[in-house]
């Protein structure tokens, strides 16, 4: 569950004195743009679960492969990424316009930081367009409003929500954001996500998220391999299925190795 932050719809405050998951992510990734209070909830994590490290990499190396099956196989020239997070390898516009380089792609978060960067990305774009807008998961329509100036709805868009939606409690009600952007896209659009596992080494897991909620802003509900699944209700779930994300088209042995507690899926609107 979100708390101390505005209501939805409004932006992050920029405080450093607790941890933000974008910039937690960021440390964890080997990133700079992270603070003590960051460093130390990464680190509570990391002693609970010492697999984190090769989790979110597995989980950056399912978006790149995830976002080059749509641009590539799937024709799809549209991208909505909701909970950017801080730029990192293989971001989705880099990894979607190699692969088409007409492609569109709006970026979604609310963090001050992730924001101060997509300024720099958006002046650096050469082909394709790249948006970028300031706003709340939680307040979907407002999403939607403001993509439809850089992408047109009456084609398919990828829906993106890779690695967000474990920041995202049930009282926020995540099944009805997902439905709600997904009945806003055409058919032949896509939702394609990853969340945090609740029942891949869930020992580690639950002490991993009981450390991590006592020093964040934002808390973590991890789910279990149906609540992750559920979210692809009414849609066309594309092989191989929900898999713990490095199973997801592995691109080498070793990337499919590579152990993660995370769930990840692409599905097509019919
Ligand atoms: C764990 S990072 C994931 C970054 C990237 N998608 C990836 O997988 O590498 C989660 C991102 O979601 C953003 N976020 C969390 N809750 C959000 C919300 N309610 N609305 C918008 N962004 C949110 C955070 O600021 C952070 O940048």
């Amino acid at each position: 569950m979100h708390s101390g932050d505005g209501p939805a719809g409004g932006r992050q405050d920029f405080d450093i004195s607790v941890a933000h998951s974008a910039r937690v992510h960021d440390y964890w990734l080997g990133g700079k743009d992270n603070y003590a209070a960051d460093r130390a909830a990464g680190d509570a994590v990391i002693a609970a679960y010492p697999g984190i490290v090769r989790s979110v990499r597995a989980n950056r190396a399912f978006l790149a492969r995830v976002v080059r099956f749509l641009a590539a196989e799937a024709g799809i020239t549209q991208f909505l990424d909701i909970g950017t997070g801080i730029p990192a390898a293989g971001n989705t516009h880099e990894v979607a316009q190699a692969a088409a380089p007409g492609c569109r792609v709006v970026y979604v978060d609310y963090d001050p930081v992730v924001l101060a960067h997509a300024r720099a990305l958006l002046e650096s774009s050469a082909d394709g367009a790249i948006g970028y807008i300031d706003a709340d998961l939680r307040a979907p329509e407002m999403i939607l409003e403001e993509a439809a100036q850089t992408l047109d709805f009456s084609r398919p868009v990828a829906v993106m929500l890779i690695a967000i939606l474990h920041l995202i409690g049930d009282q926020d009600d995540p099944y009805g954001i997902v439905s709600r952007l997904m009945a806003a896209v055409p058919a032949g659009s896509y939702l394609a996500l990853s969340q945090v596992a609740s029942d891949i080494e869930p020992e580690q897991m639950a002490e991993a998220a009981k450390r991590y909620n006592r020093l964040a802003h934002e808390t973590q509900r991890h789910r279990s391999h149906a609540e992750v699944a559920r979210f692809f209700d009414g849609l066309e779930l594309i092989e191989p299925g929900v898999l713990a994300v490095q199973e997801w088209r592995p691109g080498s042995e070793i990337e499919a190795r590579t152990r993660s507690a995370m769930w990840g899926g692409a599905g097509r609107k019919r």
